[in-house]
């Protein structure tokens, strides 16, 4: 089929790149002049596994083409929008960059046209999407407009857009519930050529969900601050912990066993970030707000999330006592492993607050540099996280990148001024630490050593105490 895909960005490209490779004829458009001629020339504007080796090989057959969204109206019989969705100060998505784009396929679409809102967008866009292209279209458009979330992870897009467990879409009538059903066939029976592993296992087939607009709408916020909730619970289970004195890994294995609770997301740390949870939360409670339902729970979500950076922070003030004019080393940037994405991560709120009571930072992320440079300014990025920790007082550890498993301890411990480990993600293990001769703090693991535990008051003792 011939489609159209109006915005390279994570979701964009990611989608442009697989419809292609599962056999679509795809034009991808991006607004942003830099973005567009760098993919033109076959330069990747961010970093994600395997995707660049897919667009290479569609581009290669002419499958996929880059150009500009008036030239993507004209291309596809379906038109997946995926523009950012970003949140306002109040918290509602911004659908400033959708309207615009209903706008241009009204004015310039002729024909029949199935609309696809692939972009994360509240409950009831898609009946505002129908309305705004009535009233603005002027070339006799025929369109159905359909929902078609979209759950694929940064980091791990290409594989997550290929092997789905689900595919959901909304649609409101029968020709665009099958316009659909055919694009994904080759994803929904799994036959196509992965381009991510040679001889790919077979997996379990994608289920593939149908439904109206506003149910498939409210699938995505209704998922995405599902998980925000999982990971809001762990970490206050985790603080818990820290004060009974008991050890969260072995709490969150304990309730993952239970197959209604699963074990996923149950791992405590500095917080979630990126690109959809923030966001998509505080737009999940404007949209209830909106609709006069209670979902207070969710802010409460919210809350403990925005105090992880300073639960963290007293962390590190608690452990250099005086941060002013320590020097610390921050590993990891971006707001999880394998993204070169920045967007909401926690890393920006610690550094920002680091610097404002002092401290030097010294960072290395492996991918997120560039992209972090223009936000925080005032600090010395190192090319890798020895030069990080390099006479550091401290080393933080924001974001789990598996290279920071395969380190030498012995070297970093002649490299640092004090061998302490704070890390934010639990990635380390605590006897590992201790026995490589590191003072090394995590996030709800205690008691952790014998030697962390004699250098601390008893928890429970105090806990007993502060109770009467
Ligand atoms: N990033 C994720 O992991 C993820 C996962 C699922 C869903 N989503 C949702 O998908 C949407 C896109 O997210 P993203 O991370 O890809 O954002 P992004 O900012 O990386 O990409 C959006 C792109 O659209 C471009 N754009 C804006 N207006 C345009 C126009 N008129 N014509 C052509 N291009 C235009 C922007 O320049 C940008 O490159 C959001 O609604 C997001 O919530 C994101």
């Amino acid at each position: 089929m011939k489609l159209s895909v109006i915005g390279a960005g994570y979701v964009g490209l990611t989608t442009a790149a697989c419809l292609a490779q599962i056999g679509h004829e795809v034009f991808c458009s991006e607004s942003d002049l830099a973005k567009l001629a760098k993919l033109q020339n076959g330069v990747m504007p961010l970093f994600e596994p395997h995707l660049e080796d897919v667009i290479k090989g569609v581009r290669a057959v002419g499958r996929l083409r880059f150009g500009s969204t008036e030239e993507a109206i004209a291309w596809g019989d379906a038109i997946f929008i995926c523009v950012g969705t970003p949140p306002l100060a109040n918290g509602d998505a911004d659908l400033c960059a959708i309207e615009g784009v209903a706008r241009a396929i009204a004015k310039r679409a002729t024909g029949y046209r199935l609309i696809i809102e692939k972009s994360t967008v509240p409950v009831q866009t898609g009946a505002q999407l129908r309305k705004h292209l009535s009233v603005h279209s002027t070339n006799g458009l025929r369109y159905d407009v359909a929902s078609n979330p979209e759950f694929l992870r940064e980091g791990t897009s290409v594989e997550d857009f290929l092997h789905p467990d689900r595919i959901v879409i909304g649609a409101d009538s029968p020709r665009a519930a099958d316009l659909m059903r055919e694009i994904y066939e080759p994803i929904i029976k799994q036959e196509f050529t992965c381009p991510v592993h040679s001889g790919c296992p077979k997996r379990k087939d994608p289920v593939f969900l149908a439904t109206d607009t506003n149910s498939a709408e409210l699938i995505k916020h209704a998922s995405n601050s599902f998980l925000a909730m999982k990971i809001s619970f762990i970490n206050m289970v985790a603080n818990l912990c820290e004060v009974v004195g008991a050890d969260v890994t072995k709490v969150a294995e304990g309730m993952g066993l239970d197959p209604r609770i699963g074990p996923a997301f149950l791992n405590p740390g500095i917080g979630f970030g990126g690109f959809c949870f923030p966001k998509d939360v505080q737009a999940f409670v404007r949209i209830a707000e909106k609709s006069g339902c209670d979902f207070s729970l969710l802010n409460e979500v919210e809350k403990i999330n925005q105090r992880r950076v300073e639960h963290f922070l007293d962390k590190i003030r608690k452990e250099l006592w005086v941060v002013r004019g320590k020097k610390i080393a921050v590993w990891g940037l971006a707001f999880k492993p394998n993204t070169d994405d920045i967007r909401f991560a926690p890393s920006i709120a610690l550094v920002k607050a680091l610097l404002d009571e002092g401290a030097e930072v010294n960072a290395y992320d492996p991918e997120a540099m560039e992209k972090a440079k223009p936000v925080l300014p005032a600090i010395t990025y190192c090319s890798n996280p020895y030069e990080a920790a390099e006479g550091a007082d401290a080393i933080v550890i924001v974001t789990e990148w598996e290279e920071f498993r395969q380190l030498d301890w012995d070297r970093l411990r002649s490299a640092v001024e004090r061998p302490l480990v704070l890390d934010g993600r639990n990635m380390l293990d605590p006897t590992e630490m201790t026995r490589r001769g590191f003072h090394y703090v995590s996030v709800g693991r205690f008691p952790m050593t014998p030697e962390q535990n004699a250098s601390t008051t008893n928890p429970v003792q105090s806990f007993a105490s502060a109770e009467g």
